[in-house]
């Protein structure tokens, strides 16, 4: 190419880049993927992705290439998985991660080198010589691994050193080898990879506080002394429950000014199940809030959540009644958690105050007894950010219910109950979260059960405990003469007994009363055809009493 060209080319280039950047985005971009926008801002949105799903689940893959423009191993890259024996090494899980990165134009952040979980016992046992060996050959083999491989950009080197009081953690690394295996550990990092950026991470350290300042501390005193210390890992595992670190900016903040990157590592937002809707709206808020800290602070390279559908998260494992803590539902279903993320890194630098237009008042068609189609005139956004979409909610008492949310000015509900008046408003949502006047009520009432019969619902407890029991399957059967689009199930569990979380249904709580809707994927249901959900039910110890009156419409 002559010079002349490609000077050409160049002033091409920066003319686009420069109205990509002044230009608002367009209601197409506004509803792009969550990757299109971080990287319009010149940050990542990453997710931890978990081997098995990742190779067995189509939608699993799916949504983590489309979506995200980072992938961290949720465990494939620990101790345990990369070195379970001495000298031994297996990559097949990490590897399988970095080819899926390659393969989707996305970086690896590699999780974790030094962490005193998930590390095998034979390390844990070395003697402090042996040990600090054994710290130089996984960082210079695991590291070194990929080192060539341009996906692989970053490390946490440590994971976890401090107590929840900032006081060191007594770990076996600690007991073994004081704070010397901190910069050990970074150096031989930076040794095996001198390109790679090495983080030091951790938990509840996302707000000022006495553990944050311990970290700033060491991070301040490591670099002084020529430790390679790059970056600073916030985890953020929270909790709506426990409210939210309000100066998440400025602790960011206090760290980028020492020189360092900063990001988010391990972002899951956590409720008390059930869900709800006033609690997913906390959550949502949360999630926006931190997507938004991150895109205030210059420093701050992006944001990883810690998996993205609630079908995988480690967290009722760990925390007992609580879950819910990602942006995807078990069924791969978008929440509210999601679209937050979404508009915040869509967002204007929050210039734009402006909501859209109100819709015009929808209008309902082909009413079914489950189903009906809303359509609306849609709304206009001169704001900045852009129309990003639609809600739907059905008013309803005091609090009102979403009923779903749509891209266009058209929304085909499922999941409706027979027989049944709903009144219904639209709001439209721009690119920055704001949102509209409600439009016109719209009442509509959806037809009476299927003729010839209805459907029924019968659950069988299939394991029990103590303190809780798993109903599965509640069996969900159409005896009706004709197909249903749709199903809904309520029964009622015994006085003291919560549920402690469902599967293959929507399901939502009052007082005992349990409402179990179709997912998405299991309404359909021919004449004399049978579909099934579960739940889980935690218990006052020994109280064998069991859900009853299970009807289904
Ligand atoms: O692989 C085995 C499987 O063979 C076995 O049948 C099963 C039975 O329990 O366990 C499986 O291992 C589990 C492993 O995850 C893989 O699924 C472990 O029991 C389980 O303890 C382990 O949990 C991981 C946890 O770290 C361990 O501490 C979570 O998935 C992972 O999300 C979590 O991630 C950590 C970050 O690395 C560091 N920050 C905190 C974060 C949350 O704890």
């Amino acid at each position: 190419m002559s010079v002349h060209s490609s000077s050409l080319l160049r002033l091409l280039t920066l003319v686009g880049m420069l109205a990509a950047f002044l230009l608002p985005a367009t209601s197409a971009e506004a509803s792009a993927p969550l990757r299109t926008h971080a990287a319009a801002r010149g940050k990542f949105i990453g997710a931890a992705l978990a081997t098995s799903p990742l190779a067995n689940e189509t939608s699993y893959r799916t949504i983590a290439a489309t979506e995200f423009s980072q992938v961290t191993a949720e465990n494939a890259m620990k101790w345990e998985s990369t070195e379970p024996n001495q000298g031994q090494f297996t990559f097949s899980g990490a590897d399988a991660i970095v080819n899926f990165a390659t393969q989707n134009n996305q970086q690896v952040h590699g999780h974790t080198l030094i962490w005193h979980q998930q590390t095998p016992g034979w390390v844990q046992g070395l003697s402090a010589s042996a040990m600090r060996t054994a710290i130089q050959n996984h960082i210079s083999q695991v590291v070194g691994r990929y080192a060539d491989n341009p996906a692989v950009t970053s490390w946490d080197v440590v994971n976890e050193v401090f107590d929840d009081n900032g006081g060191w953690r007594t770990s076996f690394w600690y007991n073994t080898l004081g704070q010397s295996f901190v910069a050990d550990a970074f150096r031989a990092a930076r040794a095996a990879d001198p390109d790679a950026r090495l983080c030091i991470n951790d938990y509840n350290v996302e707000g000022i506080n006495a553990k944050s300042t311990a970290m700033y501390n060491l991070v301040s005193s490591l670099r002084q002394q020529g430790v390679p210390v790059d970056c600073v890992g916030f985890q953020g595992h929270l909790a709506i429950q426990y409210g939210f670190p309000s100066d998440i900016q400025q602790n960011m903040q206090r760290f980028a000014d020492l020189g360092v990157q900063v990001r988010v590592t391990e972002l899951d937002i956590r409720m008390q199940m059930p869900r709800d809707s006033s609690k997913d709206t906390t959550q949502a808020t949360y999630y926006r809030n931190v997507i938004n800290a991150c895109n205030a602070v210059t420093a701050c390279a992006g944001v990883t959540i810690w998996g993205f559908t609630d079908k995988y998260s480690w967290v009722p494992d760990t925390f007992s009644g609580q879950g819910a803590a990602l942006i995807y539902d078990e069924n791969y279903q978008q929440k509210p958690a999601y679209t937050a993320v979404h508009d915040a890194l869509a967002g204007g630098t929050s210039t734009d105050t402006t909501p859209p237009t109100t819709p015009g008042t929808p209008t309902s068609s082909n009413v079914t007894s489950n189903s009906a189609t809303l359509t609306w005139t849609a709304s206009t956004d001169s704001g900045g950010s852009g129309l990003a979409g639609y809600n739907v909610y059905r008013e309803q008492g005091t609090t009102d219910t979403q009923l779903g949310q749509s891209t266009t000015n058209s929304i085909n509900l499922t999941g409706l109950t027979p027989n049944t008046q709903y009144q219904v408003y639209v709001r439209a949502r721009d690119g920055a979260g704001n949102l509209s006047s409600n439009s016109a009520l719209a009442t509509f009432t959806t037809q009476s059960g299927p003729s010839g019969g209805g459907c029924t619902a019968t659950g069988t407890i299939q394991t029990q405990w103590n303190n809780g029991y798993v109903v599965q399957p509640v069996t969900v059967t159409n005896t009706g003469s004709s197909a249903i689009t749709g199903w809904t199930v309520t029964f009622t569990l015994p006085a003291g007994h919560t549920l402690a979380g469902s599967w293959n249904a929507s399901v939502t709580v009052s007082g005992q009363t349990v409402t179990a809707k179709n997912a998405g994927y299991n309404g359909n249901l021919a004449a004399n055809a049978s579909t099934s959900f579960g739940f889980q039910v935690t218990r006052p110890s020994g109280n064998t009493q069991t859900p009853s009156g299970y009807t289904c419409a």
